[in-house]
């Protein structure tokens, strides 16, 4: 790994980690981002605990290749899944200067600051779910509030297949909704637990009670990135401000292209506003 600099690796099991780069980029427009989704291997969130730390470690061991200095894993079941075993047990022989960061703790250290019942839920992922990272985490920082999980299995698929504004998705989004609202009346607050989501807050919002607070991580975790890039100068260093955005998918780079540019948005990629893409295989 002889590279000096290079731009910001952005990490996703697909599509989702998307809406991340999109805030990211947003705050942060002069930087290089490097976006690498595993669409041949996704969706993450059914897979064990083994599966996706591997895929993980495969993915930041690439980006790590392609002269990334920083990694953010734009996706909460590898955040939540891979994040901890990656910066405690391989960073330190693999490249102990180089930094791997997830979407899930700058999400929580909002949260105390949004509820007032002290009663959050999360939606997530089956995996985000079973993990229980985010009732870790929250109460590490917040010990008071009561958090409730729902797993959303189908949430995901549905936007990964453009279901997310069919009737189809309504049934999905309105009976997890009601059912974590039954598990626990006093919620006030709701995470979006999955990069995945900000697809369907239309129908979300539809859904939810009002009074119930939905947090979306994006701009969160991008303002966090903020914060601590100006907390690391060192670490700001090592990445080139020349503005771009590459694409890397472990599929095929067609395909990604035209549902990428659904979840960029408006994003302002470059002068040529193209958005294209680059087939990898990971191993
Ligand atoms: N985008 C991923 C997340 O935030 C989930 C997608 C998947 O299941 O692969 O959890």
């Amino acid at each position: 790994m002889v590279n000096r600099v290079g731009p910001i690796g952005v990490f996703d099991s697909g599509y989702g980690g998307l809406t991340i780069l999109r805030q990211i980029h947003k705050a942060m427009p002069q930087y290089d981002y490097l976006y690498l989704g595993d669409n041949a291997r996704a969706p993450y969130g059914t897979r064990s605990f083994d599966v996706v730390y591997e895929f993980t470690l495969q993915a930041v061991r690439y980006l790590f290749g392609q002269g990334c200095h920083l990694v953010i894993l734009a996706c909460n079941t590898a955040s939540a899944k891979a994040l901890r075993t990656i910066q405690q047990k391989d960073l330190p022989h693999l490249a102990p200067q180089r930094r791997v960061l997830g979407v899930i703790r700058p999400t929580v250290e909002v949260v105390s600051s949004i509820s007032q019942t002290r009663h959050v839920g999360i939606m997530a992922t089956p995996g985000t779910i079973r993990s229980r990272t985010y009732e870790l985490e929250i109460a590490k920082l917040s010990p008071d509030i009561q958090v409730t999980g729902e797993a959303c299995p189908m949430w995901v698929p549905l936007v990964e297949n453009e279901e997310y504004d069919s009737p189809g998705a309504d049934y999905f989004v309105r009976t997890r909704i009601e059912n974590l609202l039954s598990c626990d009346p006093l919620i006030d607050s709701v995470i979006l637990g999955c990069t995945h989501y900000p697809l369907l807050l239309g129908k979300i919002h539809q859904y939810m009670p009002q009074g119930v607070h939905v947090i979306e991580q994006g701009n969160y975790v991008a303002q966090s990135l903020k914060d601590y890039l100006e907390r690391h100068p060192e670490m700001k260093e090592h990445i080139t401000t020349g503005g771009t955005t590459r694409f890397l998918t472990t599929e095929q780079a067609e395909a990604f292209q035209a549902k990428a540019v659904v979840f960029m948005g408006e994003t302002k990629l470059d002068a040529s506003q193209q958005l294209v893409a680059e087939r990898i295989f990971l191993k």
